[in-house]
This record gives C-alpha cells, structure tokens and sequence, in this order.
C-alpha cells in the first residue's frame, strides 16, 4: 500500500522505516531538512537500536524515500500523522501547533478515499475536531495510537502486543477498519489482539495507559520513601507484591523515577484536559504521581550532599547515566540529566558518562563537565551516583573502580547494583528505598 507518514521523529522515522518493511511503499515527510536529508540518506538522526538496518534495508528496496514537500502525501492512501506534542511552555496542556499544522498542509493533498491515521499522543476531543475539515475532503480520520517503548521502538511497532483503532461509525468507520487491516496485515495475521473503537476512546487509551504506568512507578517509589524511614527494602517489597499475577513484577523497579519524552508530559497533559471538563477531580492523583516521581530526584542529590558532608563545593561527582533509560540517547526530561543539574548547581564539579546521551545532553546543559571514558570519569570522584542502568554501568568492577575513585560512596539511582558485591570491594553502597 502506499503511505505517507507526516513528522519523522522518535515515532515517524521509525513508523515509515517499519511500514516499509512489511512491504509498504512509504514516504516520510519532515518539515526538518537536514534530518530528511539524512534519513534518505539511510542514517538515523536518533539512537535506537535496529533502526539504522532497518532503514538502509528500507531505502535499498526502494520501498522508502524521505522529503520535506508535502505535495509528495498526494498519491498515498493512508498517511499517518506522526508530530510530537510536546508540552507547551509555561502550562501543563500538550501543544498541539504540530499536528494543526500536519492536517492543515495535508488537506490540499489528500484524495477522495484516502484514509488519515492519528498517531500522535493528544488531548481526548482532538480526533474529533480534526475529522471535520477531513471529512470536508472527501477522506476519513481514524485515531490509531501508539504505544511502542523507545529502545524496543522497531519491534513493538512491527510486532505490536495490541492495536487500537479509534474510527466513525457507518460505513467510513468499516472502510477505516479494512484499510488499517491491510497496513496492519503481519500483526492481524499473527492474531494481534485488536479493539476497534470510537476516537474519544482511542484517544484515552492511550493517555490512560500511560497514567497507569507512571502510578505504577510513583506508587512502588511512594513505598521506598515509607521503605526509608522504616528500614525496609523496597525491592524485596515489589518482589514480594510483584509475584500477585493481579499485580505483578513490571515496572514495580524503585529508584530516580521516571521521564522521557511521552510519560512526564503525557500526564501533566491529561491533567490538564481534565480540568478543561470539569473533571480535574478524576485525576488528582496524578498531580501526587509527579511529584513523588520529582522528589525522587532530589533524594538522590540529597544522599550525594549528606555523602560528601560540607565538602560538596568543588568536590567531583560522576555521574553514570544522562539518557531517561538505557538504550536511548533521549535527554529529554531526564531524571538522570536533571540529578546532574541539580549536583552542579550546588557546586559539585560534574563529571557525567553516558554510551549514547553525550552531545544531547550537552546541546542543552554545555555547563556540566561530561566523558566517554569511563576510567576519566572515576577517576578522583569524591562520590559516585548510577542515575541510567546502561549494562555498561551495572557490570563495573567495584575493586576496579575503588582503584580509581578518591571517594567510597556509590548511590544506585536505580538499585541495579550487586549491593554486596560493592559493600565487599569496601563501598558504601546506597540504594533507594534500601537500607
Ligand atoms: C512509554 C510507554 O512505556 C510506551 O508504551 C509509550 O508509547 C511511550 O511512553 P518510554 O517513554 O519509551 O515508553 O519509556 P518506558 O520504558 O515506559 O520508561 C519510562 C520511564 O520510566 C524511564 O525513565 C524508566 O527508567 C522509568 N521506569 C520504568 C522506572 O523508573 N521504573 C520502572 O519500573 C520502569
């Protein structure tokens, strides 16, 4: 089928390589010349693993091709809106200027059955206001979400674990649903369990999917706090809860807490169109769910301040880990990042290391003293704090780097580390929610 994919970012690049893929002809259209510019050229602007294969096997089949001309949609038959809606400045409302602004320059290109498919993450009533000038075009909106997890980008969008599509009711509703059948093809093959719904639902799913995980996260947090002042260990505690199949294991991993480019915002947003219903109430909660994740934070810096005593101005503190998890190079609300900010606004001289989150991290804090070395990194730090779980992190020798460092004190951000196995190389070991 013929595809357009409108937005090439964290979502587009890797939506249009994945559909090109499964054996679509697909253009991805960016406003961003020089990213276009390098994905044809076959190269991933962001780190994700699987993704530069992808897309060289892509181009080289002649099944991808980027542009910045909009004009290059016309043609296609669905074309997928793939924008950010990042969080606006100032509030807690997602802009949604992006994906205006893709329906708006789409709609000249579109043609009379041409089916157009949200994928972005927006305030629910927004599909809803969309369809219209679509519709007016003689095409159809569904609201398709995405729910694939950065890092596992290219196989969660290949091998989904669910699909959702938001549709009208009647016959374009049916046609939307054939339609997405067919992009969809390998994973309804598969038998990919697939609801099929109206747009403000769709809509939700995803907001709601989203606010489930990060309670999840604030909720076994919340616990190491209480963990903290009673002496308890709080990942003994989510794996105690965690064999309750009711409740289970994932993402029940204490510690920094959670960020990134979709969590953070995602619920400030939710809360935020609550409350333009006049059921702000609802969702109260995930105000509590933010700021326990942001208290997280500051633990961390505090363990680092009463570690050092009042030693902290000009004393060096490594830092291991700037992207907001493992296998990205995503800095974008941080809680590794924002730990390293913190420490260097108290004074602290920052060394920060990080395998992939370097030059991102140092695009937007060019203040903070950064590495690629590990031992240079070590070497003389007064305390050293893990805040990103790179295996590159988890597998340090302690007996090694107690060779390097001036200081015995390691902070696990997020009680990855064998605890003994430091404590024995002579360390004082000190986890979240730990005793
Ligand atoms: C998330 C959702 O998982 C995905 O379905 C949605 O499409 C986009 O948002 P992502 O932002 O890639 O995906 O990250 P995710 O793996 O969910 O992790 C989010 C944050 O939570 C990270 O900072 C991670 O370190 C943190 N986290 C996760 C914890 O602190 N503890 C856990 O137990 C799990």
């Amino acid at each position: 089928m013929k595809i357009s994919v409108i937005g090439c970012g964290y979502l587009g690049a890797v939506h249009a390589s994945a559909m090109a893929e499964l054996g679509h002809e697909v253009v991805g259209i960016d406003t961003d010349a020089p990213k276009v510019a390098m994905l044809a050229s076959g190269r991933a602007p962001f780190f994700e693993p699987g993704l530069p294969e992808t897309l060289r096997s892509a181009i080289d089949s002649g099944r991808l091709r980027f542009s910045t001309d909009i004009a290059d949609a016309a043609g296609s038959r669905v074309h997928f809106i793939a924008v950010g809606t990042p969080q606006q400045p100032g509030s807690n409302a997602a802009d949604l200027r992006y994906v205006e602004a893709a329906v708006q320059s789409l709609l000249p290109q579109l043609a009379a059955g041409d089916l157009v498919v949200g994928k972005s993450t927006v305030p629910v009533g927004t599909a809803a206001r969309l369809a219209e000038p679509i519709e007016a075009s003689g095409a159809t909106l569904a609201w398709n979400p995405e729910f694939l997890r950065e890092g596992f980008a290219v196989q969660d969008t290949v091998r989904p674990d669910r699909l959702v599509y938001g549709v009208p009711s009647g016959e374009a509703g049916e046609r939307a649903v054939n339609l997405l059948n067919e992009v969809y093809a390998s994973a309804v093959v598969a038998r990919t369990p697939l609801v099929v719904t109206d747009y403000a639902t769709a809509e939700l799913v995803k907001v709601a999917a989203n606010a489930f995980l990060a309670t999840k996260i604030s909720f076994i947090n919340a616990m190491a706090e209480i963990a903290e002042v009673t002496g308890a260990d709080v990942t003994q505690l989510a794996d105690a809860i965690g064999f309750d199949s009711r409740i289970g294991r994932k993402f029940l991993n204490a510690g920094v807490g959670f960020g990134g480019g979709c969590l953070p915002k995602d619920i400030r947003a939710f809360t935020a169109r609550a409350e333009e219903l006049g059921r702000g109430d609802s969702v109260t909660f995930l105000k509590e769910v933010d700021s326990i994740n942001l208290r997280r934070r500051q633990r961390v810096v505090d363990l680092a301040v009463t570690a050092l005593g009042d030693r902290l101005h000009g004393a060096k503190v490594a830092v291991l880990g700037l992207s907001f998890k493992p296998h990205s190079d995503d800095v974008r609300d941080s809680p590794a990042l924002d730990v390293a900010v913190r420490l260097h606004g108290l004074g602290a001289d920052v060394v920060a290391i990080d395998p992939e989150a370097v030059e991102n991290a140092r695009a937007r804090h060019p203040q903070l003293g950064y590495s690629t070395d590990l031992e240079q990194t070590l070497r003389d730090a007064d305390v050293v704090v893990l805040v990103t779980e790179w295996p590159q992190f988890r597998e340090i020798d302690p007996v090694w780097a107690a060779t390097l460092a001036r200081g015995r004190t390691i902070i696990d951000g997020r009680n990855t580390l064998d605890a003994t196995g430091w404590r024995d190389a002579g360390w004082t070991y000190l986890g979240l929610g730990r005793p």
